[in-house]
Formats: C-alpha cells, sequence, structure tokens
C-alpha cells in the first residue's frame, strides 16, 4: 500500500556549492518560507510551495505540521567512530597517547558481540538525535562489530557505510589481525553487506603506523577488483604521527605517498584530517579525487592543528565534514559546524551558514558520490530529512527573533545550536527521531485545511 505523506514547514535546500562570500551564490539554494514536501514510499514525491503542492496530493493524505520548523535534508557525516562512543570527552591527551590510553582499550571491549550490538544502537540513536541520517563509520577490528553497527542500521532503513578496522601492527594484540586474516574477514563482510539495502562497505586500514606494507597492499588489491567499493583512513593528523609514519616508510617521499604507493588514493578513498599537507600532497589528492574529511571538533579537542580548508579548496581537492567522535566532541552536525566556524576564525576564514550547511548535506553527499540519491530536497531523492528548531532554547530564540535576515538566522542556529534543535529526523521516508514524542502530530488533511 502507497504510504503518502505531506511535511509542512520552511524548506531549505542546496543545488549548488553556495561559495564562501556571505551572500550565497545566485541559484545555489531553494528556500520556501510556507514550504512542503510530499513523501511516498521512502522518496521525495514533490517539494514546493504548500498552497501549490496541497492542490495536488491525494485526498486524503497524512499532514504533518512543522510550521515554525525548517526542514532541510538529514545531515551527513563522513568520518565517524561508533566504537568511541563512550569515550567521548576523555582527558588531555594529544592523537598517539590518546589511541593508547583511551580508545583502544575501548575498542578492546568490541570483541564481545552483545557489546557491539549494544554500542551500535545508542550511536544512531545519537546520531538521529542530532539531525545525521547518513554517517562513514569506522568499527573495530572485530568483524562482529561491523556486522552490528549494518544489522541495526538495516533495520532501520538507513544509509550507512562502514567497515571493519584493519590494523596488523603497533596495537594491542587484541586488536590486531594480520594481512591476509584481515583481508578474509573484509570479503565476508563485503559479501554479506555492501549493496544490501542502503549499506555500503567501506575498506578501513586505520593509518599507515598500524598496517604493514603486506596489509596496505592487499586492501589495494581488494579495491582494484570492485571499484564500488569505498576506503576511509586517517591522514596527517598531528605532528608526532607524520614523524612516525616518515620513520616507518622511509622509502615513501611523504604521508601521502604510503597511500598512493598501494592504490589506496582514489574518489571514494576518505581520509580524515589532512591538517599538515605539503602543496605537493594536496595537487595530488586533488588529481585523485580522494576527499579530506575536515573534523574541526576532533582537532581542537585533540590539539591536532588548524584545517587550512580554503587551501585545500584551492587547491582543488574536495573537502567532507566530519564529527570523528569520539575524539570530536559531538556527533550533531550544528556542533561539528560551531568547530568549523573556530577553525576558521582562527586562520582569517569565517564559515557562512550557506556554506556550512551546503557541506553537512550535498557537499557530503557530493564527496561521497551519494548526491543522486541523498543530500537535497527534491523529487526522486530518498526522503532523509531533519527538521530543525530554531527557538530550540531561551538564548536562540531570542537571537533568531531579532535577527534581520534568513542568513543570520542560520548562522545564529550555526553557532548555538545543537540536538535540542533537532525537534525531528526522517530516514526512508518515516520518522526515526522526535524530540518530544507527545508533539507528533500526524493527521489526515482536510480539504479545507491544505487551502488554509
Ligand atoms: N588516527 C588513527 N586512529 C585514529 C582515531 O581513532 N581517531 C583519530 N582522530 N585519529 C586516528
Ligand atoms: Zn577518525
Amino acid at each position: 500500500m502507497t504510504h503518502s505523506r505531506l511535511l509542512r514547514g520552511a524548506v531549505l535546500t542546496f543545488n549548488a556549492d553556495p561559495g564562501e562570500a556571505p551572500t550565497p551564490e545566485a541559484d545555489s539554494l531553494h528556500y520556501w518560507e510556507d514550504g512542503a514536501v510530499w513523501v511516498e514510499d521512502g522518496r521525495i514525491r514533490a517539494v514546493d510551495d504548500f498552497a501549490a503542492l496541497a492542490a495536488h496530493v491525494p485526498e486524503k493524505i497524512e499532514l504533518v505540521d512543522y510550521r515554525g520548523k525548517l526542514i532541510m535534508p538529514g545531515f551527513i557525516d563522513s568520518h565517524v567512530h561508533y566504537s568511541q562512543l563512550d569515550i567521548i570527552a576523555s582527558f588531555g591527551r594529544e592523537l598517539l597517547d590518546w589511541l593508547n590510553d583511551y580508545t583502544f582499550p575501548a575498542e578492546c571491549r568490541f570483541a564481545e558481540r552483545a557489546h557491539a550490538a549494544d554500542v551500535a544502537e545508542r550511536f544512531l540513536d545519537e546520531m538521529l538525535r542530532g539531525g545525521t541520517t547518513t554517517a562513514q563509520v569506522f568499527c573495530t577490528s572485530h568483524p562482529g562489530s561491523v556486522d552490528s553497527i549494518f544489522s541495526a542500521a538495516g533495520k532501520r532503513r538507513l544509509r550507512l557505510l562502514a567497515g571493519k578496522v584493519l590494523m596488523d601492527r603497533h596495537a594491542p594484540e587484541a586488536l590486531t589481525d594480520t594481512a591476509t586474516g584481515g583481508i578474509r574477514d573484509s570479503e565476508r563482510l563485503i559479501a554479506d553487506w555492501h549493496g544490501k539495502d542502503r549499506l555500503a562497505y567501506s575498506l578501513t586500514p586505520r593509518f599507515a603506523p598500524t598496517s604493514s606494507r603486506e596489509q596496505l597492499d592487499a586492501v589495494g588489491g581488494v579495491l582494484r577488483n570492485d571499484q564500488s567499493l569505498y576506503l576511509q583512513s586517517h591522514l596527517s593528523e598531528n605532528r608526532g604521527e607524520l614523524a612516525w609514519v616518515a620513520e616507518l616508510f622511509p622509502e615513501c617521499r611523504d604521508y601521502l605517498a604510503v597511500y598512493e604507493r598501494y592504490g589506496l588514493v582514489g574518489p571514494h578513498s576518505t581520509y580524515a584530517h589532512g591538517i599538515h599537507l605539503s602543496e605537493d600532497e594536496r595537487a595530488r589528492l586533488a588529481d585523485a579525487g580522494a576527499n579530506i574529511a575536515f573534523s574541526p571538533t576532533s582537532n581542537l579537542f585533540l590539539g591536532s592543528g588548524l584545517f587550512d580548508r580554503l587551501a585545500t579548496r584551492d587547491a582543488g581537492v574536495v573537502t567532507s565534514l566530519a564529527s570523528d567522535v569520539g575524539a570530536g566532541t559531538g556527533v550533531c552536525g550544528l556542533t561539528t559546524l560551531q568547530g568549523a566556524y573556530q577553525v576558521g576564525a582562527l586562520l582569517g576564514q569565517p564559515l557562512t551558514a550557506w556554506q556550512g550547511l551546503y557541506r553537512l548535506t550535498l557537499g557530503n553527499a557530493r564527496a561521497l558520490h551519494l548526491d543522486h540519491c541523498i543530500g537535497r530536497v527534491q523529487a526522486g531523492h530518498e526522503a532523509d530529512l531533519v527538521v530543525l528548531d530554531m527557538a530550540a532554547t531561551p538564548l536562540l530564540a531570542r537571537r533568531t527573533q531579532v535577527a534581520e535576515s534568513l542568513g543570520e538566522r542560520l548562522f545564529a542556529l550555526m553557532m548555538l545550536g545543537d540536538d535540542r534543535c533537532v525537534y525531528a529526523t526522517w530516514a526512508d521516508g518515516d520518522l526515526v527521531h522526535q524530540r518530544d514524542a507527545r508533539d507528533h502530530r500526524g493527521a489526515p488533511m482536510e480539504r479545507a485545511a491544505a487551502h488554509s
């Protein structure tokens, strides 16, 4: 049976990169003050002014009244570790010590399938509470950690990318695999999950220091055989890490060259961080079409450095935006944008709300080559939506009330907002998070009401 709903509210969606100027590029976005999104069987059937659309929808359609709220495409997180949910906000370390003192012990617990299954559910709850409907997720080196997140995401019909961490050295024994064993496990997981429902597999060598040459080479082999697979890893995050990579791979001229040598840098590759890249590395990333996941709250929290967003962009490198939880300090995309603004402020590169919200939605969909199905409120796209409350806190309500333009209101939302502003989240055409459960009002639409 066809399931049809009409969501009424303000609607904002991007068609193109709005640019860096305070005023967005012409035609880069659509905004309907009294808009409506017609959702049918998991897809967006149409979007328009409410009055125009209401005349075309079936008589008995269910009307969901989001007047006073802002409907946007669901947020996308290009890089996050679900296994680090419980060590978010761990005190006082930089990257390499943080991995040893907090991260690896936490990841050891995922040997237990029940723990993995529980954290997977809690992570998805948190993600949806933050308005994020798609993420590219690091699991742990335990295959069961991957089965857990895919199984949980599949049940909720989410679009999600994930993969088993490959790590055959420089980590606790309980977390290390072998070059051949890690690939065998990955191939089993690919067979079980890649392309099933809305799920995709991302090969996941943790970072150069924790993989042998044999392991990196084997990953390249799998990737060459199936171009539809993704790859996620870390690159050039921390000065100590850079020195260690140079020591471990003296035959490579720089950090990126390690991954290039094994065929791991292509359009489906996401490298988190890329803070300390040379111009030459940026040019090579641009040629390869790989994307750098800018993870601002993580970079600030671990003191890793300031990502030069504009230099990366000017070099032609695709950039995406990521929380990188548990080093990042929040799963909600709005929290990530606050970090991005602060990093930009320190570099004289203020981030507009237009650019930030574009990055969280269509920009990230493009970086992950998913813009044919997510990232926009557009007919034919999958119905993954976030409904934002711009008056969620007294301060935000006050600030947005005195704002004189939409750009100013969105900027206040970006700087003051968090998961309290996520009023509802929809995935695959269904409500998957409601902030105030008793407020959900889905009602058959009366013709008269439709035209009021
Ligand atoms: N580099 C290697 N592993 C990790 C990780 O788990 N988090 C971050 N931020 N950087 C890494
Ligand atoms: Zn990371």
